[in-house]
This record gives C-alpha cells, structure tokens and sequence, in this order.
C-alpha cells in the first residue's frame, strides 16, 4: 500500500513551470500576488506531505551541495525518524545526496529525505545532525514506490501532494504512481523549447510515459486573475 498522490501544479499556458519566466500580469500585479491562490489550494487538500525534487529544492530553498572529504559505505538501510513537529512535511527527492542542509524545515514544513543507498555514511551524519528524516528509494534512489511505501508504513503518510519540477512529475507519472491531476494555469507564456514542464520523463525516442493511463476531467473553475485550475483523476494509476 502506498499514500494517494495529488499532482499539484502550476503551468503557464503553454504548460511550462519556471515562473520566472512568465509574462508578466496586464494588470500590473506581481507573480506573487497573483500566485498566491497556489499555495492556498495546496493547503485546502489538507496533505499529510508535499513531495518536490532535488534541483527544487536547490533553487527555491538550499542552494548549497555538500560536500566531505571522506566517503564512507553506509552501514544500515534502516529509515530515520528526526524532527517531525509540524503538521504537514516536505519530502525532497535527492537520490544521490546532493543537498546541504541548512534547516530541519522549509516553509516551516519538516523534511524527510528520499535516498538512494549509494549515499554516505557522512551524509546520514549530517542529515541527523539537523534534525532531518530519511528513507530508501532503492540502490539508485529512483524506486518511488518502495520510498512511498515506507512513507506510509513508517512515518503515517497517507496522501503527498506532488509539486514538482518535472523531472520527479516524470518520474512518477512512467511509474504510474499518480491519482490525480490539480493542474492551475497562470495567464502567462513563456515560449522558449527546452524550459522545464509539467510532466518531463527522461526516456527514448518512442516511449510513452503515461501508457496505459487515462484522464478524467471532474472540474474546471475560473479563479482571480485569471487563473484557470482544471482537475483530474488518473484511472489506471499503479495503485
Ligand atoms: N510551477 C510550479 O508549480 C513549479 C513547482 C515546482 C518546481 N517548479 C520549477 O521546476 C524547475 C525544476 O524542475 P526540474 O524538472 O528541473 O527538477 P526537479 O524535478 O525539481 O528535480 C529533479 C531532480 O530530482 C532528482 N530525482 C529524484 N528522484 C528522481 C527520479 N525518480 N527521476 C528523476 N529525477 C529524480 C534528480 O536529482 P539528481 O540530479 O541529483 O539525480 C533530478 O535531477 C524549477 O525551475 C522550479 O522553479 C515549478
């Protein structure tokens, strides 16, 4: 058994996610403010975690990559349990370790880490020393199902929202591990080819990320400024 996954993503209309780069409001409003009703609706669903990926999380939140003069084999695959005090918790996808830590939270939402077992022994070290979770995801970090069954198993997660970037959205949706689709259109376009987007799965030429799976729209609602926000369930989901 595994928690439910909510995609919840915001998109310019031509379905890209750097925000950075969108056109900017008519109205003279910033992203920001215009936004906002993002980060409500991610509330509204009441998550027991959000769940984003590790070049995310180095843009938005710890640019930092650790670094340590010594590498060594960790010893046990055991999960670990750190400071778990908030209400909702923020699950970073870094297979390999990369991030450096300088918080046990970010947006005040404690952090459990998802690892590939290549990891060291150091970075264990230094993921305790702040008081941040962790668990497995396999020998390369990438096995999403186990890591989301031991987020239910372990530590009680029942429903993540996924917020991206792609790559992870990707990721997930070839695995067939999402439910749902909450998908907000900002009224900007960014245009460039290349540039991150909703679903951004690393394969070969051919392959189809999301076969066998199919979308059904339940709702469409105009929000402020624009904002369109369209949500759908996945049926063949890998449950
Ligand atoms: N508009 C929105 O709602 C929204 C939301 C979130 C992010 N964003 C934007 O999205 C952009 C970043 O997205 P992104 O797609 O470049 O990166 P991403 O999805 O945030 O992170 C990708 C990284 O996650 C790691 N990862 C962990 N498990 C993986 C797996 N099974 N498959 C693939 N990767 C896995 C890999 O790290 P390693 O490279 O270390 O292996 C991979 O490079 C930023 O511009 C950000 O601002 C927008």
């Amino acid at each position: 058994m595994r928690p439910e996954i909510i995609c919840h993503m915001m998109s310019s209309v031509d379905g890209r996610l750097d925000c950075d780069r969108y056109t900017s409001s008519f109205d003279g409003k910033t992203f920001d403010e215009v936004s906002e009703i993002y980060f409500e609706i991610s509330n509204r669903y009441d998550a027991d975690a959000i769940m984003i990926g590790r070049k995310t999380v180095q843009k938005h939140y710890f640019p930092r990559y650790f670094s340590s003069r010594t590498s060594t084999a960790v010893k046990s695959l055991d999960s670990y349990k750190g400071n778990l005090k908030s209400k909702r918790y923020t699950i970073i996808a870094d297979p390999k370790g990369k991030i450096f830590y300088e918080s046990d939270t970010a947006d005040g939402e404690n952090i459990i880490a998802v690892l590939g077992e290549t990891v060291s022994a150091e970075y264990l070290d230094h993921l305790k020393v702040t008081g941040i979770s962790y668990v497995f995801a396999g020998p390369a970090g990438s096995d999403m199902k186990l890591a989301l069954e031991t987020l239910k198993k372990e530590f009680g997660i029942n429903k993540i929202l996924l917020e991206g970037g792609g790559y992870i959205n990707g990721a997930f949706l070839k695995a067939g591990l999402i439910d749902q689709l909450s998908l907000m259109i900002y009224p900007g376009i960014d245009g460039l080819a290349g540039t991150s987007t909703i679903f951004d799965y690393c394969g070969i030429a051919d392959e189809l990320p999301a076969k066998n799976q199919k979308l059904e729209f339940k709702a469409a609602e105009v929000l402020n400024d624009g904002i369109v926000w369209l949500t759908y369930k996945i049926h063949g989901a890998n449950g």
